[in-house]
Parts: C-alpha cells; structure tokens; sequence
C-alpha cells in the first residue's frame, strides 16, 4: 500500500469512497466544495493495488484571536472503504499525512471526530479548551504539529465556507 497526495485522477474515486464509507452524499460534497472552493491545503490517498481505498483531507481554519488571525488545518473527512477497514489503512493515512502537513510547515490540526480513535495520534481535547466553536464538546479535540503552537491562543475557530452546511 502506499500513501501518496491526490491528483485529479482520484477525484472520482475519493468521491465513491467517501460516499461508501459513510453511507451519504455529505462528505463527497464537501470534499468537492472544499477543492472547488480553493480551500484545500493538503489531501492524500491510499493505494492499494491500484485501487484508492481510503482518503484524508486537511482543509484552511483560521483561529481568530484578539492578536489577529492564527493559521490551522481542519482534518475532514478521514474515510476507508468498508471493504478495507480495521487493516490499518486509516491509522497509516493519519500517520503519513500528519507527518507531511508538520514537513510542508503547517503547525496545528483540529479535528472534530471520534475521541477514541484520534487520539492515537495525539489529539486532545485539552488543546481546545480556550477555542470557541459551535463544534466544540468531546469530539472537538486538536493537534500541535510543532510543540506549543496552541499555547496562549484564545479565539474563535472559523472553518472554510462549506463547513457551514453543517
Ligand atoms: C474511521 C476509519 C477511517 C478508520 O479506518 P481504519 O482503516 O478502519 O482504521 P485502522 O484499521 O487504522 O484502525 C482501526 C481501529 O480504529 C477503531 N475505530 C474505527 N472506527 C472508529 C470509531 N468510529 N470510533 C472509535 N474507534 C474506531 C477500530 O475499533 C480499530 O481499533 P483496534 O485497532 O483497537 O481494533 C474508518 O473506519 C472509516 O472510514 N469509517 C467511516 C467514516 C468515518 O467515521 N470517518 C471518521 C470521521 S470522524
């Protein structure tokens, strides 16, 4: 398997797949808003035997702070096609990806979704105690790519337009 940025030869693939892994349109439309929208920051896939069977997409968020605008990524959607799940294949997407957005120097993650599973990867929670969001509660948990980027950032989170839908 390896995990590789998307190109646009994905694009209906990414789309079948998220569609399949949610059983819903929302995250294939979002996906496509986010890219049409000029939003995305980063997106990967993971390939396997040719095939695209999974994806991740980390999208512009800014943290509006009383100091100015605080630059961040939002980590949605993360999806494996249900044929391929529990193998690992999301856990290496996450690794990968994060470790490529921390080299191309982006230096914060949040993530709205299952506490259990992205914790694993360093999530917390703790870290958006001082951000304000209509998402925040438990599953409203964030990420420092480099150690101490959230310290002593109080604000607003605003994610990119098509989030409003949401
Ligand atoms: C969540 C998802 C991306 C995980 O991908 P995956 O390739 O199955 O994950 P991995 O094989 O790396 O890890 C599997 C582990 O994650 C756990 N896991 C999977 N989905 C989970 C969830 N919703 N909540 C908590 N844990 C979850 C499994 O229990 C498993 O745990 P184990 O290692 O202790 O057995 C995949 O299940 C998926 O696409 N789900 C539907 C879409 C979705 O919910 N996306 C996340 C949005 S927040």
């Amino acid at each position: 398997m390896i995990i590789r940025p998307e190109n646009s030869i994905d694009h209906p693939a990414i789309r079948e797949l998220n569609r399949l892994a949610f059983g819903s349109e929302d995250e294939a439309w979002l996906v496509d808003a986010l890219r049409d929208g000029g939003y995305v920051r980063e997106s990967f896939v993971a390939e396997r035997e040719r095939r695209v069977v999974g994806h991740v997409l980390f999208s512009e968020l800014r943290i509006l702070t009383g100091q100015g605008a605080v630059g961040a990524l939002a980590l949605a959607p993360l999806a494996v096609v249900p044929s391929h799940q529990r193998q690992g294949i999301g856990s290496r997407l996450m690794k990968t990806s994060l470790s490529a957005c921390r080299d191309a120097g982006h230096q914060i993650v949040i993530v709205l979704g299952h506490a259990d599973y992205y914790s694993r990867f360093g999530f917390s929670t703790k870290l958006t105690e001082r951000l304000a969001s209509r998402y925040a509660g438990p599953s409203f948990m964030a990420l420092e790519l480099t150690p101490g980027a959230l310290d002593g950032v109080v604000g607003d989170v605003q994610y990119a337009p098509p989030f409003d839908r949401f």
